[in-house]
Formats: structure tokens, C-alpha cells, sequence
């Protein structure tokens, strides 16, 4: 009778306990060492042979019954808990990201991919070469006479000589990659280059280590007027205004002729440079007809194929459009610089959206 009562209460315990540690509370009361059950166990020893007889049995099948029922429970219980927190650490992956990224684009890398999206739209593909050129790609392919004055402009940083003599340089400029393209690839050609290139200099206004992007245009009939348009419809994107005054200056390079420097007008209003209109010109980019030697350098017939090439310096770029005032900032690894002036990682430059929203 005793037994039928206390196997009825914990088994309403049992299963009325909203929590594993109620449960575990019930548990060690009823089996623990000095739990009821227990306690009644070492009755046994002291009783006849004969309540042992039934006694035995009772406390044993009492014992096993209130264990299954506990860890029955224990099983609901876990896996309730289980339940919830799936529920609460839902992921719905159909929602959109959340605009909350870490960090900022750096004013180089987001020029770089205004001018990707810009040529991109005008039909362009992308090509890179190594920052590490022979003499061959850097200067001669590209028509600069040996010994020439030409090579020592660039403040050239030579590697040192290798076994053979040769000695490779850190690229001055993206042209190699022109000569790269036109010896890997048939025309026609229309890629812009972007990348790092190398000067001993370094002032307000350069870096020993500096970006430009090269373009190359090679096809049968590509002339100085398609030069003027492609680079004129460039800058009026780039600089996000409608119309733009522009000036070409004759020039020299090695490897163009004729070759242009192509100037923008530009005013200062207060204390802001305003691109595109004004009195003044501000030179922003070099330019010019494919050199015939330079076809000729890498196995093009140049009466049958012509085109222009041009080059601009990306971090100047960048200094004009977001009014950046010293360049050696754009390399000091400053994270409050960057927070300033750097970009929202979620926003991609496109010419349909906008390319600096
Ligand atoms: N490579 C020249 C420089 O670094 C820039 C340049 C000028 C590239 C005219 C060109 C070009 O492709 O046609 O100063």
C-alpha cells in the first residue's frame, strides 16, 4: 500500500517536471544514496526471509519503473529544448544581406572598379601582367632606343643581375602589359590594364609605389578621332558631369605617334576643385596612335593594323575626384584615413546605378 502511494507520487512528479533539473532534483530524492528508494533498499537486509520474499521484488520492479519513467521524461524535456532552440536560431537565407558590412573599399580599388565599369559598358576586357618586367616588355617593345634618356625618366629600380647579365626591373608603367596582350592575343583589341607600377620618387604627389591604367585599342581602321571620343566619354563618366571640356596637347612618348597629353578644364570654387568647366587645365592622362615599331615588335603588320593606347595614374585619379590632399596617405594604413574616405564594401560602381553612390 506504502509503496503503490510513493510510486504514484513521483510518478505525477515525474511527470509534471517542466525542466531537466527538476528532474534531476526528483531523481537523486528517489535513487540517489539517500534517496526514498534507496533508503527502503537497505530495509531489506533486516526484514524475515519471508517479506523479502515479496518485499524484494516490489522495491526492485519500483525502483526500475521510477528510472524508466525518469529518463523517458528526460527525453521529452530534451528534445523540447532541442525544438526551441531550432526555432530561435532559425536562418531564412531567402532574406536579403543586412547593409551592415565591416571596413571600407580604398579609394584605389574603388577607382580602379569605376574605370573597369566605365570601359566594361564600351566593350573592354580586363588584362593583367607582372609587377616584376625584363628590359624587353618595359622598354624596348615598347620603342625605347637603347641607352636612350627615356629609360632613366622613369627612375627606373633595377633588380639586381642575373647570371646571364640580365637585369629585371620593377615595371615603371602598365604599357608592358600592351605588348603582352598584342603577343598573346589576335586583334582586334580592346583592354584596359590596371595595376601597380614603380618609381624611385616620392614627394606630396608620389609614391615609389603607385597604380595606372593602360588601355589598348587595335583593330584595321581605329584612328585619333575614335582615341578622342573613347577618352572624352571616359572622363565625363568618371567625373559624373554631363559635359566636359577637354584639350589635347601634342606630346611625346616612345611608343605612340602622334602622341597627346589630353587636359580637362577645371575651376576651384572655394576651397573645391570643380572638373569639366572653368579657365584652367589640369593634364590627366597620356595617349597616342600605336607606334608602327611597336606592332612591328610584336609580329603586327602595321599596314594593316593601328590603334591608340593610353595610360593615367589611378591614385591622381582618385586625389581629383574624392579631394584627397597628399597621396602618401593613401598608403600609410591608416584605418581612421580609410574610414574617412574610403567606400561602403556593398555598393558596386555601375554606370547604371551610379558610380559612387
Ligand atoms: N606609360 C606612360 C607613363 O607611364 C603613360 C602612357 C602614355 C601610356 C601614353 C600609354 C600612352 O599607353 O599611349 O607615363
Amino acid at each position: 500500500m506504502e509503496l503503490d502511494q510513493l510510486e504514484q507520487d513521483l510518478t505525477e512528479k515525474i511527470s509534471s517536471a517542466g525542466a531537466e533539473s527538476a528532474l534531476e532534483e526528483i531523481r537523486v530524492a528517489a535513487l540517489g544514496k539517500k534517496g526514498v528508494i534507496s533508503e527502503k533498499m537497505k530495509v531489506l537486509g533486516k526484514v524475515t526471509p519471508e517479506e523479502r520474499k515479496t518485499l524484494g521484488p516490489a522495491l526492485n520492479g519500483l525502483k526500475t519503473r521510477i528510472a524508466d519513467a525518469i529518463s523517458a521524461r528526460k527525453a521529452i524535456l530534451e528534445e523540447a529544448a532541442l525544438d526551441a532552440r531550432l526555432a530561435t536560431e532559425k536562418v531564412d537565407v531567402t532574406l536579403p544581406v543586412r547593409p551592415e558590412p565591416k571596413g571600407k573599399i580604398h579609394p584605389v580599388t574603388q577607382v580602379f572598379e569605376e574605370v573597369a565599369a566605365i570601359f566594361a559598358d564600351m566593350g573592354f576586357e580586363i588584362r593583367e601582367g607582372p609587377d616584376i618586367e625584363d628590359d624587353f616588355h618595359n622598354f624596348t617593345a615598347l620603342n625605347f632606343p637603347p641607352d636612350h634618356p627615356a629609360r632613366e625618366m622613369h627612375d627606373t629600380f633595377f633588380m639586381n643581375e642575373k647570371g646571364n647579365g640580365e637585369r629585371m626591373v620593377l615595371r615603371t608603367h602598365t604599357s608592358p602589359v600592351q605588348i603582352r596582350t598584342m603577343m598573346n592575343e589576335q586583334p582586334p583589341l580592346r583592354v584596359i590594364i590596371p595595376g601597380r607600377t614603380f618609381r624611385c620618387d616620392s614627394d606630396q604627389t608620389h609614391t615609389p609605389m603607385f597604380h595606372q591604367v593602360e588601355g589598348l585599342v587595335i583593330d584595321k581602321e581605329t584612328h585619333m578621332g575614335h582615341l578622342k571620343g573613347t577618352l572624352t566619354e571616359f572622363v565625363k563618366a568618371f567625373f559624373e558631369v554631363d559635359s566636359v571640356k577637354t584639350r589635347f596637347r601634342p606630346h611625346f612618348f616612345p611608343f605612340t605617334e602622334p602622341s597627346a597629353e589630353m587636359d580637362v578644364g577645371y575651376e576651384r570654387v572655394g576651397g573645391e576643385l570643380r572638373i569639366g568647366q572653368g579657365d584652367d587645365w589640369m593634364e590627366i592622362l597620356g595617349s597616342g596612335m600605336v607606334h608602327p615599331n611597336v606592332l612591328r615588335n610584336v609580329g603586327l603588320d602595321p599596314d594593316e593594323y593601328q590603334g591608340f593606347a593610353f595610360g593615367m595614374g589611378v591614385d591622381r585619379l582618385a586625389m581629383l575626384k574624392y579631394g584627397i590632399p597628399d597621396l602618401r596617405d593613401f598608403f600609410a594604413a591608416d584605418a581612421r584615413w580609410l574610414e574617412h574616405y574610403g567606400f561602403d564594401p556593398l555598393d558596386q560602381p555601375s554606370t547604371a546605378t551610379g558610380l559612387s553612390r
